[in-house]
């Protein structure tokens, strides 16, 4: 029986120019190289220029995209922007990125799912496709969480990095089995009963502020390894694949001591983690997207490797996707 799956038939990613290392942060605050590097792996992220808006990211990762694709921003009739720091609190920054690459069609909206949004935009895309409304997607992460982190608060702002990754998918015919090309199977999650453990301490109906970053670390920590494994085999159990399957694993970039511990108690090899974490920092929904346009762009992705996506953060939220490329 065949089945409509969404194909990934492009991927880009956009950074800004301004490099923020350890070294001007410890200049600043107090903190170390030493310990940053030590509790997350993170040497270095990017941040957006003045001026250089969320949308203005995802413009760049969407036609990155979008060429890698060889599509037309015309051919485009549904775009999904996963972020948690849109430009302003409405419209939703979709329709200026429709706006700016030249669409009029179709349908764009935002999604807010914090660091689990590219994974929670990946599935809402996916059934919008398999149902048949829509023929062609971008699904965009982008963030520019320096503008919402406490600046003079070590145990966040060391953290966090800005950036936009993006993806087309286009819904093909399959034959239905496993083995096919596209998304296998999205498994999404949350529990709102941790919904103070990472949050923004403002908002548009709560203080009329955009607020600030705050985070118990160590209790996300504590949840962060359970919650991942638990969806990837929930993902596994789906298609029948295992850990063994797997080619490539493409973790939400937050800290390498979570990446590590997820795919040791998953039984991934070291060599078949994309990691990106040490240049970027954590950049919430943008960070898979732009770890797999790293790995895609140096040719580790090759055309039917089996990926593994996974993503955890505010809500808590938390999900897994299986794609072949
Ligand atoms: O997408 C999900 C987003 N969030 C995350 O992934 C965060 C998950 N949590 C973590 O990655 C870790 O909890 C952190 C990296 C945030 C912190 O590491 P930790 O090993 O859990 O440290 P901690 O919070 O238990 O703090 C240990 C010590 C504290 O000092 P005392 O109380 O032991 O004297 C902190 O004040 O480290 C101190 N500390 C720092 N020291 C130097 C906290 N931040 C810093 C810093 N530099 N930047």
């Amino acid at each position: 029986m065949t089945a409509i799956r969404s194909v990934v038939l492009g991927c880009g990613s956009y950074l800004p120019q301004q490099i923020l290392t350890n070294a001007e942060l410890a200049a600043r605050i107090d903190t170390s190289d030493e310990w940053i590097v030590q509790r997350t792996g993170i040497h270095e992220r990017r941040i957006a220029a003045a001026g250089e808006l969320t949308s203005h990211m995802a413009v760049r990762a969407a036609q990155a995209a979008l060429t890698h694709a060889r599509v037309d921003a015309q051919s485009i009739d549904l775009v999904v922007l996963a972020t948690s720091t849109p430009d302003n609190t409405f419209p939703a920054s979709a329709v200026a990125v429709q706006a700016d690459l030249g669409i009029t069609r179709g349908a764009a909206f935002d999604l807010q799912a914090v660091c689990s949004g590219f994974v929670y935009a990946l599935a809402t895309a996916d059934a919008l496709l398999k149902s048949g409304a829509f023929t062609r997607a971008l699904v965009i992460g982008s963030e520019t969480f320096s503008r919402i982190l406490d600046w003079t608060d070590r145990g966040t702002c060391v953290l966090f990095g800005d950036g936009a990754g993006a993806v087309v998918l286009e819904a093909q015919q399959q034959p239905g089995t496993r083995e096919d090309r596209g998304i296998l199977t999205t498994q999404l999650r949350s529990d709102g009963r941790h919904k103070m453990k990472l949050y923004v301490d403002g908002g548009p109906s709560s203080t009329g502020t955009v607020g600030h970053l705050r985070m118990e670390g160590r209790e996300v920590f504590r949840h962060a390894v359970a919650m991942i494994t638990d969806v990837v085999e929930d993902a596994f159990k789906a298609t029948g694949y295992t850990a063994a399957d797997v080619d490539w694993f493409i973790p939400h970039q937050a800290n390498k001591r979570i990446i590590d511990g997820s795919a040791h108690k998953l039984g991934i090899p070291p060599g078949k983690i994309v990691v990106t974490v040490d240049r970027h920092g954590n950049t919430s929904a943008a960070s898979i997207p732009l770890a797999l346009a790293d790995a895609v762009a140096d040719r580790r992705i090759k055309r039917g490797d089996l990926l593994l996506f996974e993503a955890m953060g505010g809500g808590f939220t938390w999900g897994a996707a299986l794609a072949r490329w």
